[in-house]
């Protein structure tokens, strides 16, 4: 039997459990997947027990990504620069660390947006956290000339814009010029928590942003964000952030179990369904 799980602390509120068990059940395969509750303090002994429990592999998340990046082996070279891992799988006895959040957010993009083409204009980021720091990664990667890094804390965003200047012009501004940044950009991306359940709204002007422009919000609860409703009421292609986690979790899936997972339109109204039910 196959196993895998998802560690944090806390880790009550993960959705892994029940795309991996939705994925498990449809390609009929031999294997758990469950939620551990690991405390930092006992993060070390949870590695260092891989074997012992038959672990395939695991996902992590909150507040563990960073440490992990510390404690296994990182050959990907976005992994590399981003510091962080949300997938482990084991190798010849050796634990490897992945992070797929760039790529659950380029998938779901390029999917949902197919019109959008990354080299031909710039893309605005608003947030410098971690998840902002795997979609600039992924934005850079396929190609695009210019990221508008824009952050309440402009340090942040220095910080994370020097990452990639090597590779694209990456320029940082203050929240308060948001709306003018916004001018003649192909591509307008949240990563911040504004908008989410339960916090403060997002009250960007999007006037000044090309009605063509692609508007992508990492939240997805709600589902439809008060941002991306603005933006689909003046015309602009909306896509919402659950694509993105259903995505980011299809590497992980096929390196323990050994296929690659599809993301259907099934699974996806099973989340969206248990999103409804919690809230
Ligand atoms: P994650 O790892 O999910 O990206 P994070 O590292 O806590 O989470 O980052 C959250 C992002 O939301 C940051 O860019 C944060 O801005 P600061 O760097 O200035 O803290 C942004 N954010 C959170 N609350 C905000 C608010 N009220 N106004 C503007 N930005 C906010």
């Amino acid at each position: 039997m196959l196993k895998a799980c998802v560690i944090g602390w806390p880790i009550k509120h993960s959705r892994s459990p029940l795309i991996h068990g939705h994925w498990l059940k449809h390609y009929n395969i031999d294997g758990t997947y469950d939620k551990r509750a690991v405390p930092p303090d006992q993060l070390a002994t949870f590695l260092a027990s891989f074997e012992e429990q038959g672990l395939a592999g695991c996902n992590v998340t909150v507040p563990h990504k960073e440490n992990v990046f510390h404690s296994v082996a990182v050959t990907d070279p976005l992994t590399r620069i981003l510091g962080a891992v949300n997938t482990v799988f084991v190798r010849d006895g050796e634990l490897f660390g992945l992070n797929t959040d760039g790529m659950g957010f380029i998938t779901h993009l390029r999917k949902s947006a197919p019109a959008w083409k990354p080299q031909t204009g710039a893309a605005v980021v608003l947030g410098a956290g971690g998840a902002s720091q795997a979609v600039v990664a992924a934005l850079v990667e396929a190609g695009v000339p210019e990221v508008r890094l824009v952050n309440r804390t402009l340090e942040r965003a220095e910080r994370l814009a020097n990452k990639f200047r090597h590779k694209t012009t990456v320029t940082t501004h203050a929240w308060e010029v948001a709306s003018d940044v916004l001018a003649d950009a192909d591509l307008l991306v949240n990563t911040t928590t504004l908008g989410m359940a339960g916090s403060t709204s997002m009250e960007l002007q999007l006037d000044r942003l090309p009605q063509t422009a692609t508007v992508y919000d990492i939240v997805y609860v709600p589902l439809e964000t008060e941002l991306l409703r603005r933006a689909k009421d003046r015309g602009n292609t909306v896509v919402d952030g659950l694509g993105m986690l259903l995505h980011q979790a299809v590497p992980g899936f096929e390196l323990w179990f050994g296929v690659r997972p599809e993301v259907t339109p099934h699974l996806h109204s099973l989340i969206v369904a248990d999103i409804e039910a919690h809230s």
